[in-house]
């Protein structure tokens, strides 16, 4: 056990760090005056309200608040702990983290020792499967290939107690250290034995590649259970660790989407057919902690579940936990594969090609969401277009504050007539957002306005002002315009069907179908104004982030001049909410 990293050493590290670089890395920054600047990946939003500096050496977000080192970023960015976070940084500036020894040093378990030892049950695993014969002829059934034996770095613990712990646990600390990885079990005479006997063996590694946990399975179906995980330790925590994203990510440079599927041999046989980008999870159910893990890898992913009940179950488990974690940008889709099938047998009968044609056609969050909440509902009357609503409210309440959320609930509003208004998220101290329902509602207005009657585009054009405002849905708007400009004379069903493989496509098409009341004439004056009108919005966001980065950060003379600049625009003409 090492003792605790010396504080001249993290002086000595964040004197040799860029934060810019560090950041950079892993969010692209764009250069603002003596700051770099990006949207803040820490909440959602639309315009950057998140800076680096590179002469102080911190970030600091004027949306949420976040504020911190390089450490701290990569804590919360890359969702690691101090020391590994200490390590990481160091290993990217080639220097190695002294850790001070001694009985007085604070007592903090060093996982080095874990790791490597995980990494040596791997090696001896590996190293077992070409001397069973019954192992070789299961993997050989089972179609996997070499490489991919050697990619997954499958393995096999032969049956006998004590394989593991007489390959590795040749001391007593190396015992313990066994025991802490959940490589061993003791009965209740206290003897240990290998936890993982007579499997085929899956390690599972962490986002840097390391062996952190095992999956094993039986050759056959009466040896107790089918697969066997190792249990929660230091190191696996399996509500957060997704099976094979480390290969995943090895594997793509850019990832468009990831597929999510139920079982270890799904996620090798997809690979083994030329689709990197599958992962599973750990025989538990998806968590908000997986939804973020995958959403910061890709901004779609693809739920693939069985078409039975447990399927169904899990895919409805797997929506709810990632309601929360649907910024703006992200994508889920669902897909059920056909009864008595799954991802591994699909794949080899329908090969890649059927699999990516099942993806492309999987259903979009939203479309699942009310086909499933109004399964057994009579929308044809009041009572049950009531009991949609309280459904759905609380759901579409867990999505994050953005143009999602509100199609959602224009949607919801669609289908039952109730109105949906949310509160903007508690954790939301953005001043700028207290007047959030009468800009959410002016965006909206504009959006219908638009597609009732897209030759109002012409009217304006780029670049537009309203587009610097930081608000849910104003990049959607900004792309209907676009759309309808270029293509004058396109009907409002074919605006829409422009989105038709899009999470916004059923919100929109709703919108489509809403009532807009009104001569033509008029609409046009509406949609101007509502367009005037979020554009002096985004001018008084600009100067409230000014006025506060004043405060804390200081601002350089061409910010200083913006600044005197937006205190000479006033609002338009019959502005009265404000
Ligand atoms: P399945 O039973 O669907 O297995 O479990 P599978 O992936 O199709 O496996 P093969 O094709 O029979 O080998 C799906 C996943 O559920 C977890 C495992 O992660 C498995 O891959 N599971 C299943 C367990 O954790 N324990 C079990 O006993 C069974
Ligand atoms: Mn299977």
């Amino acid at each position: 056990m090492r003792g605790r990293i010396p504080d001249s050493f993290i002086d000595e590290l964040l004197a040799r760090v860029d934060i810019v670089d560090t950041i950079e890395r892993r969010v692209p920054l764009k250069k603002a005056g003596r700051e770099w600047t990006a949207c803040c990946p820490f909440h959602n939003e639309r315009s950057p309200s998140f800076y680096v500096s590179p002469q102080k050496q911190f970030y600091h977000c004027f949306g949420c608040g976040v504020h911190g080192s390089a450490i701290k970023f990569l804590m919360e960015y890359e969702r690691l702990e101090f020391v590994d976070a200490v390590e990481e940084l160091a290993q990217s500036v080639g220097l190695k983290v002294p850790y001070e020894g001694g009985r007085d040093a604070a007592p903090r378990e060093d996982k080095t020792d874990l790791y490597a030892l995980l990494d040596g049950a791997a090696q001896y695993y590996e190293d077992q499967l070409p001397k069973s014969a019954e192992a070789k002829e299961y993997v050989k059934r089972r179609g996997l290939d070499a490489q991919t034996i050697k990619a997954f770095r499958i393995g096999w613990a032969p049956a006998g107690f004590d394989g593991v712990i007489k390959a590795l646990g040749n001391s007593e600390t190396r015992l313990k250290l066994l025991n802490e990885a959940g490589m061993v079990a003791a009965n209740e005479r206290g003897n240990r034995y290998d936890r993982f006997r007579e499997r085929v063996m899956f390690p599972i590694l962490d986002r840097r590649g390391r062996v952190i946990a095992f999956g094993g399975r039986v050759l056959t179906g009466d040896q107790g259970p089918k697969y066997l995980n190792s249990p929660e330790t230091p190191l696996f925590h399996k509500g957060k660790e997704l099976f094979a994203l480390w290969q995943v990510k090895q594997a793509n440079k850019t990832l468009e989407r990831i597929v999510v599927v139920e079982g270890y041999m799904d996620v090798i046989a997809l690979h083994q057919a030329g689709l990197p980008i599958a992962v599973a999870t750990l025989g538990t159910a998806t968590t908000p902690d997986h939804a973020e893990v995958l959403f910061r890898a890709t901004p779609d992913v693809v739920f693939c579940f069985d078409g039975d009940r447990a399927g169904k179950q899990a895919a409805w488990r797997a929506l709810e936990s990632v309601l929360p974690r649907m910024r703006d940008g992200r994508q889920a889709f669902f897909l059920f594969l056909p009864d008595g099938e799954d991802p591994d047998t699909l794949v080899r009968k329908e090969g890649k090609e059927g699999f990516e044609k099942r993806m492309h056609k999987a259903t979009p969050l939203s479309e699942y969401f009310f086909a499933e909440l109004g399964r057994d509902v009579e929308l044809g009357s009041l009572d049950g277009r009531a009991r949609l609503a309280e459904r759905a409210r609380p759901l579409i309440a867990k999505l994050p504050d953005g143009a999602f959320r509100d199609l959602m609930g224009a949607e919801l509003e669609r289908r039952t007539g109730a109105k949906a208004t949310f509160q903007p998220e508690a954790h939301s101290r953005q001043p700028h957002q207290r007047n959030a329902p009468v800009q959410r509602s002016l965006v909206r207005t504009a959006i219908t306005l638009l597609i009732a009657q897209p030759g109002l585009a012409d009217l304006v054009e780029r670049p537009y002002g309203f587009l610097a405002l930081d608000k849910p849905g104003v990049g959607l708007l900004a792309e209907l315009i676009d759309i309808a400009r270029s293509r004058p004379g396109i009907n409002p069903a074919t605006l829409v069907e422009q989105f038709a493989s899009r999470e916004e496509h059923a919100a929109l098409d709703k919108l489509a179908r809403a009532d807009v009341v009104g001569e033509p004439e008029m609409q046009k004056v509406e949609f101007l104004h509502a367009l005037e009108r979020m554009k002096h919005q985004a001018v008084v966001q600009r100067k409230t982030l000014l006025q506060e980065k004043s405060r804390s950060m200081g601002l350089d003379n061409s910010e200083k001049a913006e600044l005197r600049e937006l205190f000479t625009i006033r609002p338009p003409q019959s502005f009265t909410d404000e």
